[in-house]
């Protein structure tokens, strides 16, 4: 099968550690006890991340045995770096602690859901929603209502349950739910973003270009997943 794309190596106590060494040499802000709850901490993230996305595997195998249709292309998943975890918290100008991860980042653990279709995004976003052993944080339809530059994607923040000696912990886990085409544009876009060494001129180019392609998509979105719906017997509506 081969549905979901690991964007990073397996959770390992050591890169953990030995990231954080290495930082704290630096800064020497970390003690052991510090070094061992990121571990553990990191460790419950990955645990949630784990639970979301079989809960999509599981949803997506249900939508082929029952009507023949896979609503999910792929899937990417990460846990966020440690690096990246301690940039976000000082851009912010938030603490740098255990505690300051958890009280502010949602999104330490991320799974990407790359739909066929604008219907399968709204579906199977709303299928684990509804799930009873978990809960939605917070929503933010792109997809309704998208970014100035074109940006089009569903965001849901969940908590979910992850089991371990300790107990029940609750761990929020960022999913963004788009389609091929989203996705396609939302990776330009985001290599555009990157890219700092061209000229004012040509990067106000580009990114006007960019919105005129994310509204030529959207409307090559709409024509396919009517025909879609056609072969599939659903009524057809202009939008979604
Ligand atoms: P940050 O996590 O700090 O970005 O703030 P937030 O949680 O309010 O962000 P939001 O939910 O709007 O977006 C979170 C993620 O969505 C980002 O980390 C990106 O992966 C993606 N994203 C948001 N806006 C854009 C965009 O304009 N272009 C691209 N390519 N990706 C975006
Ligand atoms: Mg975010």
């Amino acid at each position: 099968e081969g549905v979901i794309l690991d964007r990073h190596s397996r959770f390992k106590t050591s890169d953990i550690s030995a990231q954080l060494k290495m930082l704290d040499s630096t800064t020497g802000r970390f003690s052991v006890d510090d070094i061992a709850e990121f571990i553990n901490l990191m460790q419950l993230y990955e645990g949630a991340m784990y639970e979301v996305s079989t809960k999509l595997e599981i949803l997506d195998d249900e939508f082929q045995v029952r009507f023949s249709h896979d609503p999910i292309h792929h899937m990417e998943r990460r846990l966020k770096s440690i690096k990246s975890i301690i940039g976000k918290l000082e851009r912010r100008n938030l603490p740098i602690s255990v505690e300051s991860v958890r009280d502010n980042l949602f999104d330490v653990a991320g799974i990407r859901v790359i739909c066929n279709y604008r219907d399968d995004v709204y579906s199977v976003s709303n299928y684990l929603s509804s799930q009873s052993d978990i809960q939605v944080l917070r929503v933010k339809d792109y997809i309704k209502n998208p970014k100035q530059n074109g940006y089009r994607s569903l965001h849901v923040i969940y908590a979910a349950p992850v089991f371990l000696s300790s107990g029940e912990h609750y761990m929020p886990v960022e999913v963004q739910f788009r389609t091929i085409a989203m996705d396609y544009w939302a990776s330009l876009e985001h290599a555009l973003r990157y890219k700092t060494d061209l000229p004012d001129a040509k990067l106000a180019e580009h990114s006007q270009t960019l919105l005129d392609c994310a509204r030529s998509l959207q409307n090559i979105e709409v024509q396919m997943q009517n025909i879609h719906r056609d072969i599939n017997g659903a009524p057809q509506t202009e939008d979604t």
